[in-house]
């Protein structure tokens, strides 16, 4: 199977590319690096000792996108590319709906002219309303309160409308909850541009002396410590769960979604301490007013992708620490 990896040098993509190669997969990526760099390619290469087409390609831009599907055969389309910060999407609105929906669009319609007929969509816990009770499940009610969760929804309505056209075509949607950690060689890992807004990687560089110290947002949560808590998967999880998916695309046509996470909520004190327990080290933290926005506890039902795609995480939250960890440091 050849497969179009769109946004392959991301954090995520870049960890699903090393699984699809082990795994015997053709591979082509197409990436503009605006959130990524080259390295992640070369890390790709190093680790499995396999090479790969690779386009420095906008996909808004469709002369350019439709370029790429005429020179392969894809058999699938794994679409991690799009712009992915909540804060940024809330300042930038229509630079993450244009980015994310001309995106999707262009590849829609690459996908019908050379019948390319399966697609993994990256999908997100966002598109949850934020009044769910928990776990969520794929039926939970959708709603967003931000731009990028809005481009997310909108992305997945695009998807069930191509696929209640193309009813010979499979469309699956993975809604990721948390992706953490990092490939266990430290070639690969979460590598954003500028200040993080997320746990882990915050607590990565807070770790190399980056920042001065952790700031909680907020400790008076109906939680247990009080710390907002959180479905954290390995990405590696995550890139492993795309064979499960690319499996049941090939026995399947029409439109499907799955929540990707563990089901175990973890709170960020818990996070902290067991990252200063696995690494040996100790981390500065303060405890801040509560972000806009956060939900206390989001975490999710793991059932149906369990049953229907065979899917189920298996790393630690010891493993994220430390694998997080082996690649920052
Ligand atoms: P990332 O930013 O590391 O990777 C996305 C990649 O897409 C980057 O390499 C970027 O350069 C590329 N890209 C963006 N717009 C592009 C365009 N127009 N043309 C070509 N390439 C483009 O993000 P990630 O964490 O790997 O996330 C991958 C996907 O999963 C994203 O769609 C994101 O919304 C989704 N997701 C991420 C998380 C998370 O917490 N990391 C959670 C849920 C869903
Ligand atoms: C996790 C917990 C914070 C930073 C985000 C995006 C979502 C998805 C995954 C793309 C929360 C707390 C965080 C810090 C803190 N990405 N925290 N101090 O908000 O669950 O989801 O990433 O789809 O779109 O919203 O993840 O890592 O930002 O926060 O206390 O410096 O850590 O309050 O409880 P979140 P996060």
């Amino acid at each position: 199977m050849k497969i179009l990896v769109t946004g392959g040098a991301g954090y995520i993509g870049s960890h699903t590319c090393t699984v699809l190669l082990e795994n015997g997969y053709d591979i082509v990526v197409a990436d503009n690096l605006a959130n990524s760099s080259m390295d992640a390619i070369d890390g790709i290469k190093k680790i499995t000792q396999k090479s790969f087409p690779f386009y420095k390609t906008d996909l808004c831009d469709e002369a350019a996108t439709e370029e790429i599907f005429a020179s392969h055969k894809f058999d699938c389309v794994i679409h991690f590319a799009g712009l992915k910060a909540v804060a940024e999407s809330v300042a930038k609105p229509i630079m993450y709906y244009e980015n994310n929906l001309i995106s999707t669009l262009n590849i829609c319609k690459c996908m019908k002219k050379h019948r390319v007929p399966k697609i993994i969509f990256s999908s997100s816990a966002v598109v949850y309303k934020n009044d769910n009770p928990m776990p969520l499940t794929e039926d939970s009610p959708l709603g967003s309160i931000n731009a990028y969760g809005w481009s997310k929804f909108m992305c997945e309505q695009i998807l069930r409308d191509f696929a209640a056209t193309e009813t010979d075509f499979s469309v699956v949607s993975l809604r990721y909850f948390n992706p953490v950690g990092a490939h266990t060689s430290g070639l690969i890992g979460e590598e954003p541009s500028g200040i993080p807004n997320n746990l882990m990687p915050f607590i990565a560089q807070t770790a190399r002396g980056i920042h001065s110290e952790i700031k909680i947002f907020g400790n008076d949560y109906d939680t247990p410590d009080g710390t907002g808590i959180r479905d954290y998967i390995h990405v590696m999880d995550l890139a492993e769960g795309h064979m499960n998916a690319i499996n049941f695309a090939n026995k399947n046509t029409g439109f499907e979604v799955f929540n990707l996470g563990t089901g175990r909520g973890v709170s960020v004190l818990e996070m902290i301490t067991t990252f200063e327990t696995v690494n040996g080290l100790k981390l500065p933290y303060s405890i801040a007013p509560r972000r806009a926005g956060d939900l206390p506890v989001s975490y999710t039902s793991p059932k149906k992708a369990e049953k229907i795609l065979g899917f189920k995480a298996k790393r630690t939250i010891e493993d994220m620490c430390r694998d997080t960890w082996n690649f920052r440091r």
